[in-house]
């Protein structure tokens, strides 16, 4: 069974690879992000602190380790989780990703996709990227413009563009990024049960090779 985490900077392709993995091998996906922005939304069941997560995302930093644990630990614990899961977004600490080493193991990971993107092509990605706030497809006005400029092909919802991807708030996402996230390579690197793939290639250059991964 396929229990894998995605790690890649931010825009570094985890949402668009995410949307091909979770048809192609029927995981249920799990993305921090989109739980957070529904969260702030007021979507999403629970008495999550809504002001104090979304001053954390604006600002670009990372919401504390323990809420962002608790989270995903009762996210998995659900029945949809039991044929395999996807995880979009987490671990993003060593500690995160030590808390969730200690979870029964067979819900434990099994693979761990790092999509290497240099930082200069992430800017340009981020500041030409539009979300469909239904469905939370998405989009690139350059590199894989919708159908309709400005409609999700899915559910023909007017696209928006996140709150967090101004400049400003995308560099800091990047510095947090090399200091926080980073370390996990190693971590997973001495696990052996990493994989680092060019995500600077095409998007479908890109799912091929994770199918290969996953598929082996
Ligand atoms: P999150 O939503 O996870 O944001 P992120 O990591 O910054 O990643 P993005 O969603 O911006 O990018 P992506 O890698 O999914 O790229 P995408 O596929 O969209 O987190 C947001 C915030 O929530 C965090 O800052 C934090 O505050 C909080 N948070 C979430 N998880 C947390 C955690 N575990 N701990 C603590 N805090 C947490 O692609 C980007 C663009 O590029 C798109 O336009 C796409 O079309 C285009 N594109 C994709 N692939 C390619 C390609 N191969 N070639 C050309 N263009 C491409």
């Amino acid at each position: 069974m396929l229990r894998v985490a995605l790690i890649a900077p931010p825009g570094g392709g985890k949402g668009t690879q995410a949307a091909m993995i979770k048809e192609h091998f029927h995981l249920t996906h799990i993305a921090t992000g989109d739980i957070f922005r529904a969260i702030v939304r007021g979507e999403y069941k629970g008495n999550a602190d809504v002001e104090m997560i979304k001053g954390y995302m604006s600002r670009g930093e990372l919401i504390p380790d323990q809420v962002v644990i608790d989270l995903v630990r009762e996210r998995i614990s659900q029945p949809d989780c039991a044929g395999g899961y996807l995880l979009d977004g987490f671990p993003r600490t060593v500690e995160q990703a030590k808390a969730f080493d200690r979870i029964e193991e067979d819900k434990r990971l099994t693979h761990v996709i790092y999509l290497s993107v240099p930082h200069e092509v992430i800017l340009e990605r981020l500041l030409g990227r539009w979300t469909c706030p239904t469905c939370q497809a998405v989009y690139h006005e350059k590199t894989h413009p919708p159908k309709v400029a400005g409609v999700c092909d899915v559910d023909g919802t007017k696209l928006i563009q996140r709150e967090d991807d101004k400049e400003e708030t995308i560099r800091k996402r990047l510095e947090v990024y090399e200091t926080q996230t980073m370390p996990l390579i190693a971590y997973y690197r001495d696990a052996k049960i990493l994989t680092e793939i060019d995500g600077n290639a095409t998007i479908y250059d890109v799912f091929s090779r994770i199918k290969e991964v996953l598929s082996a």
